[in-house]
């Protein structure tokens, strides 16, 4: 929601309309070495969020009736931990010593007091605020001051450590500032967070009146979770790409292809949910919600839990739903197909187990089929429990059901083995001709994503010498027809298939043992076979 009228930068990201682009979405998933390992979200974070519903009117009573409302209605023994104070919180000043403070008005038994409260019904507390000068309200003139974080990090995140805060929504909200530095200054409060000792959540969002960094990179060397769009809103379709405001088909569209940054630790963010909260038909709210629990999304409620109708608890509180978004192994489900109608995503369970969505996204009834060694399992026999009627069924493979206009069947299928080929696997890369090239370094170079005409490379260069590198440039040659378009983490030039990546401001400088990784989308046609040789600073860099 907005409370107030905003210009609007044009959704032409480069990146977001690529990673749409019709056809099969295939990521990997990254090493979870990449993920944010600090200890928390290891499932995608559950919970309520003041935004949706109450935008900037909030305070402390409020926030509590709705605790209380978490716990009567059950909903909190489901999971729902998390209560999070967005925007509006804070008094419009810092201290004499530049200490955030509450609103005192709104909150005046203050911060740690709300947090105690929280506590004491086994919640969680969640609170906003923003990296530059000003909170998203702010920077509308909706809400007074300039109480960002910019310049105060550490005093920041001490302050929340203090008031036993367990969860950071950290809010962009600006057009200004490139990704890296985007990058540069959410790993500044990431560092200061873990330098409380205290295990806080950390939820960034790029993209708020700025061009949609969310999808280009994977954000999980940053934070736990990172929003993979502009702002949602309760409809089926705005007929966004990725602009204010998305729906909920916009958003998926965005969300499907980065999958394969998912992991325990990391989660691609679509956006507080709508559930509840009207605009849509019962169909698509469970599909709404069917689909950020199989995308391993964070199941953060935007209603007022306080006056739930029946359709609303049956949907928030679907325990098959809810254990497969939580579920242990932390994959987010990677699409199987997509006719451009039907829409099938399958996701790994930790117990072998897949989760399979049958989506519907055309505006009639259809049959959406699929099997059970197209979703990675092998075997003869097989039980499929519909996760929303909890009726189950056998099949000696074949996966299918009616689906009406914009509806979800979810089916978790058990029996058999879980095939190794449960994830679909990108073009193989062609061996090297010739052993690994030695000397200080080693390259990894993965596809991460693919889609028709495109794809997401993520580079990581290790100094595996004994001395440091200081200043880097990365060169390698791509397939015929393969053209980098954009890049993050460095700058780039290419020059007929020679590629040359250089280091940006920040890290230039490699120490020993240490390794830094950079990222880029590119198009390509004809061959997209992957590049086998290096060279760093001009000498050949081995392979990992
Ligand atoms: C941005 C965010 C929203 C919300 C508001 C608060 O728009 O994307 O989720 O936090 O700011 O002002």
């Amino acid at each position: 929601m907005r409370c107030f009228a905003r210009g609007r930068r044009s959704a032409a990201a480069l990146a977001a309309g690529l990673l749409m682009a019709a056809g099969a979405a295939i990521v990997l998933p990254v090493s979870p070495a990449q993920a944010l390992n600090n200890g928390v979200a290891r499932t995608p974070p559950m919970g309520w969020n003041s935004w949706n519903t109450f935008g900037c009117n909030i305070n402390e009573t409020l926030i509590r009736q709705m605790a209380d409302a978490i716990v009567n209605s059950g909903m909190r023994d489901l999971g729902y931990k998390y209560v999070v104070v967005d925007d509006c919180w804070m008094n419009s000043t810092r201290d004499a010593q530049g200490n955030l403070q509450a609103n005192p008005s709104r909150f005046p038994s203050g911060m740690k007091a709300l947090g105690d409260y929280l506590h004491a019904r086994g919640l969680l507390f969640g609170i906003y605020q923003a990296p530059l000068d000003r909170t998203c309200a702010q920077y509308f003139g909706s809400y007074p001051g300039a109480t960002g974080a910019q310049g105060h990090e550490v005093q920041d995140a001490r302050q929340f450590a203090a008031w036993g805060v367990d969860y950071l929504k950290y809010d962009w909200c600006s057009p200004s500032g490139t990704i890296n530095d985007q990058v540069a200054r959410f790993a500044i409060m990431r560092d200061a967070l873990a330098a409380t000792g205290r295990p806080i959540v950390y939820s960034i969002n790029s993209n708020s009146i700025h061009a949609k960094t969310g999808p280009q990179r994977n954000w999980g060397d940053v934070a736990n979770i990172w929003r993979t769009t502009e702002d949602i809103t309760n409809a089926w379709n705005t007929g966004q790409t990725n602009g204010y405001p998305m729906g909920i088909q916009n958003i998926i569209n965005v969300n499907v292809p980065l999958a394969g940054y998912a992991a325990p630790g990391s989660f691609n963010d679509p956006d507080m949910m709508e559930v509840g909260r009207g605009g849509m038909n019962d169909t698509e709210m469970r599909s709404h919600f069917a689909m950020w629990a199989i995308m391993a999304s964070p199941l953060i409620a935007g209603n007022d839990i306080r006056n739930m109708d029946a359709a609303t608890q049956t949907i928030l509180k679907n325990q098959n739903l809810i254990a497969i978004n939580q579920d242990t192994l932390g994959r987010q489900a990677t699409q199987v197909s997509f006719d451009g109608t039907r829409r099938i995503l399958a996701k790994p369970l930790a117990n072998g187990d897949v989760a399979v969505a049958l989506f519907n996204q055309g505006g009639s009834t259809t049959t959406i089929s699929t099997t059970a060694a197209a979703i990675g399992k092998s075997g003869s026999s097989f039980t499929l429990r519909d996760a929303w009627t909890n009726a189950t069924s056998t099949t000696t493979g074949a996966i299918s059901a009616s689906v009406p206009a914009h509806g979800t069947v979810v089916y978790r299928v058990s029996g058999s083995s879980t095939s190794p080929t449960a994830t679909p696997t990108p073009p193989t890369p062609t061996p090297p001709t010739s052993p690994p090239a030695s000397g200080n370094c080693q390259v990894t170079y993965a596809v991460s994503g693919q889609w028709s005409g495109g794809f997401q490379g993520d580079v990581t260069i290790r100094n595996t010498g004994t001395s440091a590198i200081n200043g880097w440039t990365l060169r390698w040659s791509f397939a015929n027809g393969q053209q980098l378009n954009q890049a993050w983490n460095t700058s780039y030039t290419q020059s007929g298939t020679q590629v040359t990546a250089t280091n940006v401001a920040y890290n230039g400088a490699i120490s020993p043992g240490a390794s830094v990784s950079f990222g880029f989308i590119a198009s390509w046609t004809g061959s997209n076979t992957t590049p086998t040789a290096f060279t760093l600073n001009g000498s050949p860099c081995a392979l990992g």
